[in-house]
């Protein structure tokens, strides 16, 4: 007889749905890619008499999903609760406290709590695995820790965050300004009620705390990644971006250089004929760099029940099966912390958007301060004419460093001729 495997799934959302119809519909490929049987035998979710359109017959309900961590007729928790603290925390413990291995798709608590989760899935050697954590049905997570374990990884970054991406694509295909867009994303079924998590950026930068400890073995460093999300992205600066041959994405960015790593989630101006570039509405994409691969790309659906879902089950057969890994790709013995380069160091280009008076010596003054700070000017252009209105004067710079440019950006808003705070998108080079 074929040895079973047996669930627990705590959180009957989306995901977990999804996760039941999966092992519902293709329980016998699953059977044959494990080496066992795949049965769910517990489930806990908040309301009991939902009609979920999946079969709950025979598992085991419990009313508070930490109960099912020592149930001994469940191998495996499915997490699929949410949040970085709470039940989910408490679940997670406890089952790995008691020997079971924890499939989860819960960012939150990952980058929060990822490395002492780590440590005692180690002490207990079971695992912790989140395939559905980043990028949802991207294999990411396998990609860096197994397909490219080989290179030492110079960089990777990618659009984390779905809602944001179909917020940006909008914006740039109807000139909607950010508001707007948001509330149609919402009438839709795009942005969640409560869009800040994914607005703000701390979703993307949730997950990109896990990439950049996966990819530089070292232990995920949450509050170290810099975050600024798309609130202020305005159609304007779309408009701008397109004219000079850009594309507006929200990424992240995880950049060894000489002196230690940048994490840092921010809308970017791309190239518009990078691969990224091309990547559009609710899509996600990665791409990693790796010194002997080069870069490698990869692109899918990063939410919703069947990709989210998909990625949970590979976990589970790799779990079932006997594949444990490291949590990280290392143990977390053998990981080691990486200074961390803040954003004021960061050196790139800038796209900058000025609100001055249309009057003589105004950029005499701007370039003055560029001046002043060694900032180096490669192109400028005003639309409109008004002496009596602000007109925006656009600027890119070449290469500079992030505290001087905040610091000249300073100075100019000080300008009786300035009407607005001046933008600053900064422009990644892919
Ligand atoms: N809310 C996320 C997104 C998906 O919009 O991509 C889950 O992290």
């Amino acid at each position: 007889m074929v040895e079973s495997v047996k669930i627990g799934v705590a959180g009957l959302g989306t995901v977990g749905v999804g996760v039941l119809k999966i092992l519902e519909a293709h329980g016998g490929l699953l059977e044959s890619r494990s080496g066992v049987k795949l049965e769910v035998t517990a489930v806990s979710s908040r309301d009991r008499t939902k009609d979920r359109g999946v079969s709950l017959d025979g598992m085991t309900w419990y009313e508070n999903a930490s109960d099912m961590a020592t149930d001994n007729n469940v191998d495996i928790i499915l997490e699929l609760i949410g949040g970085s603290d709470g039940i989910a925390k408490d679940l997670c413990e406890k089952a790995l406290e008691a020997g079971k291995s924890v499939v989860t798709a819960n960012k939150a608590l990952l980058a929060v709590h990822g490395t002492a989760l780590a440590e005692q899935a180690e002490a207990h050697n079971v695992t912790i695995a989140y395939e559905a954590a980043v990028a949802g049905g991207i294999p990411i997570v396998k990609a860096l820790r197994e397909g490219l374990s080989g290179n030492a990884i110079s960089r990777v970054y990618g659009i984390l965050n779905g809602t944001c991406n179909y917020i940006l694509t909008e914006m740039e295909e109807t000139g909607g300004e950010f508001e707007s867009i948001l509330k149609e994303a919402q009438d839709l079924g795009y942005a969640e009620a409560d869009p800040s998590f994914d607005i703000d950026g701390v979703d993307a930068a949730h997950k990109l705390a896990i990439l950049t400890s996966l990819a530089y073995a070292t232990p995920v460093d949450f509050d170290k990644v810099y975050i600024e999300g798309i609130t202020s992205v305005t159609a304007d600066d779309i408009s701008y971006a397109t004219e000079l041959g850009y594309r507006i994405k929200l990424l992240g960015v995880a950049r060894r250089t000489d002196k230690g790593i940048e994490q840092r989630v921010h809308p970017c101006m791309v190239r518009k004929d990078t691969s990224i570039a091309n990547v559009s509405g609710v899509f996600n994409a990665v791409v990693a760099e790796g010194d002997s691969v080069d870069s490698t790309v990869y692109v899918g659906r990063g939410a919703g029940e069947g990709p989210t879902a998909s990625a949970v089950i590979a976990d589970v057969i790799d779990i079932a099966a006997g594949r444990l890994t490291p949590t990280f790709g290392v143990p977390v013995v053998k990981m080691k912390p990486i200074p961390s380069v803040s954003i004021e160091d960061h050196v790139g280009c800038y796209y900058v958007c000025l609100t001055v008076y249309d009057k003589p010596g105004v950029i005499a003054d701007v370039s003055a301060v560029f001046r002043d700070e060694d900032i180096s000017i490669e192109s400028l252009l005003q639309r409109g004419r008004s002496e009596q209105e602000a007109v925006p004067v656009i600027l890119v710079t070449h290469e500079v460093k992030e505290a001087s440019l905040v610091r000249a950006l300073a100075k100019i808003e000080k300008f009786d001729h300035s009407v607005a705070r001046p933008r600053m998108i900064r422009i990644v080079s892919l």
